[in-house]
């Protein structure tokens, strides 16, 4: 029987991201979107699972796009919490929690400064909803980029260093259409640590586990 996903706790409180992000986005985007994708997810494998049982191909063909939806959605999302921090605290310091990934940054895109330029760019690009990524190519001797991905689909060929939720739940209680402001404040509450932890040591030897 496939397994059960449930929700993970978020690392910090509810309103640990204000005034950057608020409490009530943080509330319903976790309680509520997240759980969605979740509980669909789990509908999804079970269904695929009767449908391997009977032979079913056009049912196993149907499910594919609702597992990839659901489970992009469960997989961004848990990426995503894990890779934010309280503004102030000491993962949100690039210098002192991700010294290996600036140094990185820096010799790619000349200045931390000149990396976010290129990643807001990246999603105030974005056309209706999506995510913005830094990854880790497993090649090319690990050299990074900034990608995004639409709707739910997941970073699955390459290390997801951290992701930007650019979703309109993310942001519009607070930000409403200006999702420039969004972009801006996000970045005082990205975990870096977070971030370093995967850029050295992949996903998987991150303290996130999926
Ligand atoms: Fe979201």
């Amino acid at each position: 029987m496939a397994g059960k996903f449930t929700l993970p706790p978020l690392p910090y409180a509810y309103d640990a991201l204000e005034p950057s992000i608020s409490k009530q986005i943080m509330e319903i985007h976790h309680q509520k979107h997240h759980q969605t994708y979740i509980t669909n997810l789990n509908a999804a494998l079970d269904a695929q699972a009767n449908a391997l049982q009977t032979n079913n191909v056009p049912q196993l063909i149907n499910l594919q796009q609702k597992i990839k939806f659901n489970g992009g959605g469960h997989i961004n999302h848990s990426l995503f919490w894990a890779n934010l921090a309280p503004y102030g605290s000491d993962y949100t310091n690039i210098a002192r929690s991700a010294p290996g990934l600036k140094a990185a940054i820096e010799a790619q895109w000349g200045s931390v400064k000149q990396f976010i330029d290129a990643f807001n760019g990246v999603l105030l690009g974005l056309q209706g909803s999506g995510w913005g990524w830094l990854v880790r190519n497993p090649g090319e001797e690990g050299k990074l980029a900034i990608v995004s991905t639409k709707d739910q689909d997941p970073v699955t060929e390459q290390v997801p260093v951290f992701g930007v939720d650019m979703w309109e739940h993310a942001y519009y209680l607070q930000y409403t259409n200006n999702k420039a402001s969004y972009a801006t404040e996000i970045w005082k509450v990205i975990n870096w640590k977070i971030a370093e932890e995967r850029f050295t040591g992949g996903v998987v030897g991150s303290s996130l586990k999926l």
